[in-house]
């Protein structure tokens, strides 16, 4: 790729994301963007920086607003510099205050996750800005078009973060056919497990419009995450993570059913992944936890990261993520169009590649 270098450390220097091929879909038409990817607002970890880097680079970039830190939501709103971004939160911590005061900076969507969106969809919805909505569940994505989502993400057990149960390959397609059945014009992403440029053609390929990609974005230079948590992903496989309820008990978080956490296995979890009860009443070890957070150690502390650790191999800056994704994908798809025969205007003029009954 154009104008990178590899460190001896896996941390990739500079990037020049000049020349890299923009991939068109219903959701960059929408969004006016080169790039088919939306990045996750990931509470802590997606700040200004890491935002403003995804929107100038032509994805679409969305300020972690978690649940609803306005300090934190101010200084890193600013550290964006005026770049076109947009902000997501955690819809059942989400108060009309906070998200008035984020309608009012014009962000470029609102994304909500975790809870029902319905209670916010006026406010938004009055202002004409586009209302993205995580569904875990197809009731959740009933929910969503009944409240006027414009976008609906798909978000499978793989993610990072939290999430539910069920897999990215099957609740795309599904989420897919409920928007072609109920409201076509609203568009789909995919969540879970995309990391790289097979991903993102492959979730194209199930029906979405683009992928919201968190971990793979987690690895950026700008987010905001300890050294220590990138390099432990860069070092880890796929099989290193785990749904959990430890983490919220040790910040006494109150989390709904069905949503647990996705992060790296490690000393923290082994030890209170059976028992998150007992640690909800162990202070001790409550800011034990909180010290190896703020200091980036992997094993007392726990990284909030998905099965896609398993496809991070460096850190980049996010413009160079995203151009990368987006020239493997583009390469995938025109591959298996040249393999299969496709000719422009879409016939099979080769081999069947299809299976017929
Ligand atoms: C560190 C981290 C923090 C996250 N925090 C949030 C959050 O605050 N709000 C939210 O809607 N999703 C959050 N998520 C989940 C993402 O929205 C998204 O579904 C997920 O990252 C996609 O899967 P991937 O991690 O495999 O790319 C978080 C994910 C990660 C990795």
């Amino acid at each position: 790729m154009p104008g990178l270098a590899t460190a001896a450390n896996g941390r990739v220097g500079a990037a020049d994301p000049v020349g890299w091929t923009v991939l068109t879909t219903r959701f960059t038409s929408a969004f006016g963007l080169s790039h088919a990817i939306a990045l996750a607002p990931m509470a802590h970890a997606a700040g200004g920086a890491l935002a403003a880097a995804v929107a100038r680079a032509g994805g679409l970039g969305l300020l972690g607003g978690g649940y609803g830190d306005a300090d934190w939501i101010d200084a890193e709103w600013a550290r964006a510099n005026g770049a076109p971004i947009g902000i997501g939160f955690i819809t059942w911590a989400l108060t009309r205050d906070v998200l008035d005061a984020a309608l009012a900076r014009s962000p470029r969507a609102v994304m909500l996750s975790f809870g029902d969106p319905a209670p916010f969809a006026g406010a938004i919805h009055a202002q004409n800005i586009p209302m993205i909505c995580q569904c875990q569940t197809l009731d959740h994505a009933r929910a969503a078009l009944n409240a006027g989502a414009q976008t609906l993400v798909a978000q499978g057990s793989e993610a990072g973060g939290h999430g539910a149960t069920r897999g990215t390959l099957t609740l795309v397609p599904e989420l897919a056919d409920l928007i072609a059945d109920r409201a076509p014009q609203t568009l789909l992403l995919a969540a879970g497990g995309i990391a790289d440029g097979r991903g993102l053609a492959a979730v194209l390929m199930l029906g979405a419009d683009g992928a919201l990609v968190g971990t793979r974005l987690w690895a950026a230079s700008e987010a905001l995450v300890p050294h220590g948590f990138q390099d432990a992903a860069v070092a880890a496989t796929g099989d290193a993570t785990l749904r959990t309820k430890a983490p919220d008990a040790a910040r006494l978080l109150a989390w709904p059913d069905p949503f647990t956490i996705r992060v790296m296995r490690s000393g923290f979890t082994d030890r209170w992944h059976d028992d998150p009860a007992t640690l909800r009443t162990d202070p001790a070890a409550r800011a034990q936890w909180q010290v190896a957070q703020t200091a980036g150690d992997p094993v007392n502390g726990s990284p909030v990261a998905g099965e896609s650790v398993a496809l991070i191999h460096d850190i980049r800056p996010a413009a160079a993520i995203l151009g990368k994704m987006t020239a493997e994908a583009l390469a995938r798809l025109g591959a298996y169009a040249c393999a299969a025969g496709v000719t422009h205007d879409g016939q099979n003029a080769g081999q069947d590649v299809g299976a017929t009954p």
